[in-house]
């Protein structure tokens, strides 16, 4: 096995190769455009060797925001003919090519622990991405809440493509008059990892949809085939509103508009609290209904400064039925696949947030024990995009930049002695 400095070179390795200048892409192949969560985790890792590399970083995302104050979740800065679907297909009306959904705001958070750590010189740039960031979180809350909990309109926005939270709004959508299409995807990764045709059909009969009111939101409201309220992007909205908020106050700006949502967002993170689950829950917007999944992303309420001892309870159910926690998926539901994509596997990137999460609450053991799985899965088997939780296989992309920059930030033994654990 490699050590841990051999693996702290190979993920700076990594990051450089998926460096395209002024962005970095998640992995060459399967994603070969600029993700907004991913670029994200990109900064933090690296920060750790390329201060200013990670700046631009985050500049180049927000260069994409619309008008709007959207922040898309995939950025075509380069045309590219084989990532389906590609800018054509979502046809959006923003400066550079993009998609029309967003993705989880992860920025304002990885941005202050970035500045925080090392601000001398950094500041204007600081100041000139606040108020982006700041109408990104505006957005969220004019179009996107429900009850105060934040919807997604697709399910590629949570990140958690097909998880089965969506399964019964999903359900509900007939793909038909879906244009034929050629999958990407699966020439890139084993089928059997990634979602199925039918998962696929309905993603782009709502990608449809979009194009057709030409991705506007007050539109998009009115008919909103699927529309769920989602623990990922309520509890990430809601830690990362806390740090704009705290990098406001050091800025000096007006922070009331941050504090009043901040509020909001608490608010309506309690109505996603499923109480015959016992757990935070995916809820459907348009039926009302629960999903009854117990995801990784339940385990995020820590991130967001949300505590319950329940949540303590499921965590150590699903992580000791499994070898390698946090699965995407309970594994004692009947939807367990600890193959495909969100419906089983270990995540890197949601490990980093419920873990930093933990530590801030004075979970000690159970940061420690998600910090030790994420390290050991990759030291075991390189920087995949995710793991089997069951034998740790990895699985899906490979030399992927979030885990890559995940090991430098957070789970290397050479991470530092301040690493939210
Ligand atoms: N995750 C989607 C894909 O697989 C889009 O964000 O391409």
């Amino acid at each position: 096995m490699e050590t841990s400095k051999d693996l702290d070179a190979r993920a700076r390795e990594i990051l450089r190769r998926n460096d395209r200048g002024a962005y970095t892409v998640p992995t060459a192949d399967l994603y070969p455009h600029q993700w907004n969560w991913d670029s994200a985790f990109a900064a933090l890792g690296l920060a750790t060797f390329d201060l200013d590399r990670a700046w631009t970083e985050f500049e180049t995302l927000l260069a994409g925001q619309w008008g709007s104050g959207m922040v898309p979740h995939i950025l075509f800065h380069e045309r590219d003919t084989d990532y389906f679907p590609g800018p054509e297909v979502w046809d959006s009306p923003g400066d550079i090519p993009s998609s029309g959904i967003s993705q989880p705001p992860v920025a304002a958070t990885l941005v202050r622990r970035i500045w925080e750590r090392d601000r001398v010189g950094y500041e204007d740039r600081m100041r000139a991405l606040f108020p982006k960031l700041a109408a990104w979180h505006g957005w969220f809350m004019e179009w996107r809440l429900d009850r105060g909990a934040v919807c997604i309109t697709h399910p590629w926005e949570a990140g958690r493509d097909n998880a089965p939270d969506w399964d019964e709004a999903m359900s509900r959508i007939n793909p038909h008059g879906v244009n034929g299409y050629v999958r990407h995807d699966t020439k890139c990764v084993d089928p059997d990892m990634r979602p199925t045709k039918l998962d696929y059909d309905r993603y782009i009969w709502l990608v449809d949809r979009g194009r057709e009111v030409n991705w506007d939101e007050g539109e998009r409201q009115k008919n909103c085939d699927f529309r769920v309220a989602d623990p990922t992007m309520t509890f990430i909205l809601l830690r990362a509103n806390l740090d704009l908020t705290a990098i406001g106050y050091r800025l000096g700006e007006d922070t009331s508009a941050l504090e009043e949502w901040t509020g909001i967002l608490a608010d309506g993170a309690e109505t996603l609290w499923n109480p015959s689950l016992a757990c935070f829950d995916s809820r459907d917007a348009n039926s009302g209904a629960w999903a009854n999944c117990v995801s990784n992303a339940s385990f995020l309420c820590w991130y967001a400064g949300i505590h319950r001892d329940e949540m303590r309870r499921h965590y150590d159910r699903v992580t000791s039925s499994v070898a390698y926690g946090i699965p995407s998926h309970d594994p004692d539901s009947s939807k367990f696949d600890p193959q495909r994509y969100w419906r089983g596997p270990v995540w890197p990137v949601i490990n980093t947030l419920a873990g930093i999460g933990m530590a801030e609450s004075g979970l000690k053991r159970e940061a420690g024990a998600v910090r030790e799985f994420t390290s050991e899965l990759i030291r075991r088997n390189g920087f995949f995009e995710y793991y089997n939780p069951c034998d740790g296989s990895p699985a899906g992309g490979r030399d992927f930049t979030w885990t890559a920059a995940i090991w430098l930030a957070w789970a290397s033994q050479g991470a530092g002695d301040d690493k939210w654990a």
